[in-house]
């Protein structure tokens, strides 16, 4: 990749290697609105309406920038529904980029899972991955099964430095196997990048020597590649076997490698929609069926076929390195302002967004009373910013009701690739910093109505007392009449 280095270098920042020809305009209510929004939505960041949010940094699934090959791609879609020359395009963007054979469409990633959890996991059955995501557990538990993480110990301390935090402890995982017994296990999932620890990303050579245990076991390889881009960006930077591998030749290995490979393209490839992908033709007719039942016929698995031109266009932007580099550098300079303010974040930066621990920030609210979704409530009354929780209220309660206690309490600020300039990152920054200052004010949450299933969702809450109203009083006091 070629780096562009500033005369002065204290005034190095990340360069964007793009221009912006389409634009939204944003609004920025007053302090006093986004009190009344937040009440509205129910003191859940899911739950605000866009036009109410400045910096929307809930999620970047679905809403990264497209390039203009990928919108260009986008009006050529072959609109039939066998036969498409759309799916031909896309399978050849797969094979081209990943090395694999055969590929199942489905709407999105937890399509996959759904599938995968329905073809694989028994009831009574165990799935070993690094760390779970929430629609995946969602999906083994539904089928009776139950996960086992198997990160190393140190993915789960925030201010830890490691470059892969989210490589699997190898010894617990061969202790894993030989405990269970490989016949109970649906099978190992690796998830590359980590989403709910912080986007932290796993190395080639863990990767690989996970595929390997399970094939001396008999078990089967799983690799969620939804996170992959910004994974591949710290493979090339951070691992010296990858520095002068391509990646495409990354990608190859472990299309090879894996028994199966899944993602949602959502994030992989700045699209919409999802893919299963192997090159064991057995394992894809195994869960071919349940393409049509639940997805749509198997030229487009309930993707829009213009969603699929973006897909082929955007796997293939994967393979350059300027192009995956930008969130990455854009979650490095946001965390780097924020930890040097003193605000505890998950380090170093990973993928996906900024994680801010919220453990460390308001350790005076208790995890039943969700202190990382009362700072995410914090955030969006100090500068309109909409982040997403990640801590105890996006677990599943345990079977008896009691609380799922989150390993780490996290808000995660997501940065959408190639949507903020970095003036708005800065922005974000110092609206955070103020909140880091003012955080004795923030108080917990208790719910209003918890939904069963998934429940960060659709959920409401309300605060505990007024200290919502307070920090919107400091706000005023400290702002003026600024925005
Ligand atoms: N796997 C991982 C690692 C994910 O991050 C996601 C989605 C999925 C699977 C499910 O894919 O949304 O297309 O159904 N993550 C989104 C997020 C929701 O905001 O982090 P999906």
């Amino acid at each position: 990749m070629s780096s562009v280095k500033f005369y002065l270098p204290e005034e190095q920042v990340p360069l964007e290697m793009h221009k912006v020809r389409v634009v939204q305009k944003l609004h920025l209510l007053p302090v006093e609105e986004r009190l009344e929004k937040l009440k509205e939505a129910g003191n859940n960041t899911f739950l605000l309406q866009n036009k109410d949010v400045f910096m929307d940094m809930l999620t970047d699934s679905g809403v990264n920038a497209m390039s203009d090959n990928q919108v260009a791609a986008m009006s050529i879609a072959d609109d039939s529904y066998a036969g498409s020359e759309t799916c031909n395009r896309l399978l050849d963007s797969i094979k081209e980029v990943f090395g694999t054979e055969h590929f199942l469409p489905a709407h999105q990633g937890r399509a996959c899972e759904n599938i995968l959890a329905e073809t694989f996991v028994k009831p009574g059955m165990f799935t070993l991955m690094n760390f779970h995501f929430t629609t995946t557990k969602a999906h083994i538990t539904r089928m009776g099964g139950s996960v086992i993480e198997l990160v190393r110990p140190e993915g789960l301390v925030p201010a830890n430095d490691e470059p892969f935090k989210g490589n699997f402890d190898i010894p617990r995982l061969k202790q894993t196997i030989k405990d269970l017994g490989a016949k109970n296990i649906a099978f190992v999932r690796i998830e590359a990048g980590t989403n709910l620890i912080g986007g932290q990303p796993v190395s080639l050579e863990n990767m690989l020597e996970v595929a390997k245990i399970c094939k001396e076991n008999g078990i089967l390889s799983v690799l969620d590649a939804s996170l992959l881009q910004d994974n591949l960006y710290f493979m090339k930077i951070r691992e010296e076997q990858c520095k002068e591998m391509s990646i495409k030749k990354i990608m190859h290995k472990l299309g090879k490698a894996m028994d199966l490979i899944y993602f949602s393209s959502r994030k992989l490839g700045f699209a919409r929609g999802g893919a299963i992908i192997s090159n064991n033709e057995e394992l894809i007719l195994r869960m071919k069926e349940y393409i049509p039942l639940y997805e749509g016929f198997l030229t487009y698995g309930g993707m829009e076929v213009r969603s699929m031109e973006a897909m082929a266009v955007g796997l293939r932007e994967t393979l350059d390195m300027e192009i995956i580099s930008q969130g990455p550098l854009f979650t490095k300079y946001l965390v780097d302002e924020l930890d040097a303010y003193g605000v505890p974040m998950v380090k170093p930066a990973g993928g996906l967004g900024a994680h801010v621990n919220a453990g460390e920030i308001v350790p005076h609210i208790p995890h039943g009373e969700y202190p990382a979704a009362a700072l995410a409530t914090a955030f969006y009354i100090a500068g309109g910013i909409r982040g997403m929780e990640r801590g105890t209220l996006s677990e599943q309660r345990n079977p008896d009701g009691s609380e799922q206690h989150a390993e780490m309490e996290l808000v995660r600020l997501a940065l959408p690739r190639r949507v903020f300039t970095l003036s708005q990152v800065k922005y974000c920054a110092d609206r955070v910093k103020w909140v880091y200052d003012n955080r004795h004010l923030i108080g917990g949450l208790r719910w209003e109505d918890e939904p069963k299933v998934l429940r960060f969702f659709f959920g409401r809450l309300q605060p505990i007392g007024d200290w919502q109203e307070k920090l919107a009083a400091k706000f005023r006091e400290d702002f003026g009449d600024s925005l």
